[in-house]
């Protein structure tokens, strides 16, 4: 299983692969948008940059023609970029057309396993699930996405998926428990996934009786 950082933010990005645990990165128009006076193309050109693997930058339209010229340009920017393309008929004929240039694509918002296999078969790179809003319509996430990797296994399907919305610490694990190949996780929940009190308690005791002996 691989871990992506889910964020826009460079300060973010750089702390986390400083710790290692970072195999790539998504972003969204709506993460990009909340980098506030920082210039759009130089934002992502850097996150391109500093990421060592894979780099999802989405397209801001719907309209194919639009997103074919978007898809390019953020292609040009660096190899490690992957186009995320909008789940549905548009999306999946850029999937297809971006595939014969040789452009990777991360088809996104994918809510259900039909759809994820659509833009598997349109020849999707990545499909993204989203975990939390999954779940906000009522369906039980982890079941769409234990079915979605029970196919592509049994089809040989290469398309990987990402299962993205995390919104609570255990979605990752049942996520990860559903086979998913990648998880792609806010700041703030890989933060969190380092911490435990217990931790804490055992290290300050051991600490505790370290300075107790040095001091005698
Ligand atoms: C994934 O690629 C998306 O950027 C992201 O996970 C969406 O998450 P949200 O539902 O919290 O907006």
């Amino acid at each position: 299983m691989q871990i992506f950082i889910d964020s826009a933010n460079l300060e973010e990005i750089k702390e986390v692969l400083s710790w290692g645990i970072a195999d790539g990165c998504t972003t969204n128009p709506k993460l990009a948008s909340q980098e506030k006076g920082k210039d759009f193309e130089a934002n992502i050109k850097e996150i391109l940059k500093i990421v060592n693997g894979p780099v999802s930058i989405e397209v801001t339209t719907n309209d194919l023609n639009e997103m074919l010229k978007e898809a390019e340009k953020y292609a040009s920017w660096g190899k490690n970029a992957v186009v995320k393309v909008p789940m549905g008929i548009a999306g999946l004929k850029a999937v297809k057309i971006l595939k014969e240039k040789g452009i990777k694509t991360n088809v996104t918002a994918c809510m259900s396993v039909g759809q994820a296999i659509l833009a598997a078969k349109a020849g999707a790179d990545y499909a993204s699930l989203f975990y939390s809003r999954i779940g906000d319509m009522g369906y039980n996430p982890t079941k769409v996405v234990e079915d979605t990797v029970k196919i592509f296994e049994l089809s040989n399907v290469r398309t990987k998926i990402i299962v993205g919305s995390i919104r609570h610490l255990m979605q990752v694990i049942d996520s990860g428990l559903a086979g998913a190949h990648i998880l792609t996780v806010p700041y703030q929940f890989l933060a969190l996934m380092s911490k435990n009190p217990k931790t804490d308690e055992s290290i300050a005791e051991f600490l505790e009786h370290w300075n107790g002996y040095k001091e005698k």
